[in-house]
């Protein structure tokens, strides 16, 4: 897909889809929800989750009928099309259900299988990023671009930690462990779509986690890599687009972090 037209027209779309979902979650924001609960007691959903994720859903399919979607909390079902939407309609419902501004709504494009456009678009700062193959990233028209910080021990890392607490648990705080002892401090914000953004505009060096799934990695995946950094699976091969092992840095500590991250003590993760 390399028409610039198309991808133009493309981008405004999702743009102003992602503001106006935006704009949805506001209207819910520091109001009592309807919160229920998923695979686990801390795995929440809202009605602004639902709310955000129908107008997106039906804008998409008004305006592209013929397009596959994958979204968080409704299975579309496919119909085998080229282009395929990953959407995450609310990415930090933990944060929104508590009233943190951190939170986002994440909408990614591929077109056979390639992520073509990202936007990560957080209302409460009225931040979008957003990013389009080989044409850079940018927060609200601003290019936006990772560190050049080079070593672990001047980087601040960013992570999130998985909903279920399977047999990996203890593993991951382990890998928690070891990255902060060698750098300057890792956060967990809570919402992955941010963590990735943040990395692309070099607030973070690198952000790493386990058993995410596609709508919280696909926007911000293409936003990293489009600020010029690196994104992959924990092994630095494939690309994650599973969101199983993600592995996102400014590219200059990638190996670093590789190094640790397939360290004979964590192959649990390896299956
Ligand atoms: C969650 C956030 C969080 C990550 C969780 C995700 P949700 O998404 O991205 O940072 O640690 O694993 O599931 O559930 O708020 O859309
Ligand atoms: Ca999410
Ligand atoms: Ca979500």
């Amino acid at each position: 897909m390399n028409n610039e037209v198309e991808i133009n027209k493309l981008v405004n779309f999702t743009i102003k889809t992602a503001k106006s979902a935006g704009a949805i979650l506001l209207k819910y924001y520091g109001k009592e929800l309807l919160i229920k609960k998923k695979s686990n007691y801390n795995d929440l959903v809202t009605q602004a989750d639902l709310e955000s994720e129908k107008f997106i859903l039906n804008e998409i399919k008004s305006k592209y009928p013929e397009h596959d979607i994958i979204s968080e909390e409704t299975n579309s079902g496919t119909i085998n099309s080229s282009f395929r939407w990953i959407i995450d309609p609310l990415d930090g419902t933990t944060n929104f259900a508590h009233n943190l501004p951190i939170f986002a709504v994440s909408i990614g494009l591929q077109y056979k299988e390639n992520t073509i456009l990202g936007v990560v678009y957080n209302p409460v700062v009225d931040k979008c990023f957003y990013a389009t193959h080989k044409n850079g990233a940018f927060c609200n028209n601003r290019k936006i671009s990772c560190t050049s910080i080079h070593t672990l021990s001047n980087s601040l890392l960013v992570t999130g930690f998985p909903y279920v607490m399977d047999d990996k648990w203890d593993a991951g705080f382990d890998i928690f462990k070891t990255f902060y002892s060698k750098t300057q401090g890792i956060r967990r914000l809570g919402s992955a779509a941010l963590d990735l953004c943040f990395v692309a505009m070099g607030r973070f060096e690198g952000f790493w986690e386990y058993n995410l799934n596609p709508w919280d990695i696909c926007a911000g995946s293409i936003i990293v890599k489009e600020a010029g950094g690196l994104v992959s699976d924990w092994n630095n091969n494939s690309t994650p687009i599973s969101g199983i092992r993600i592995l996102a840095t400014n590219g200059l500590i990638h190996k670093q972090m590789v190094k640790i991250l397939t360290e004979n003590k964590f192959e649990l993760f390896w299956d």
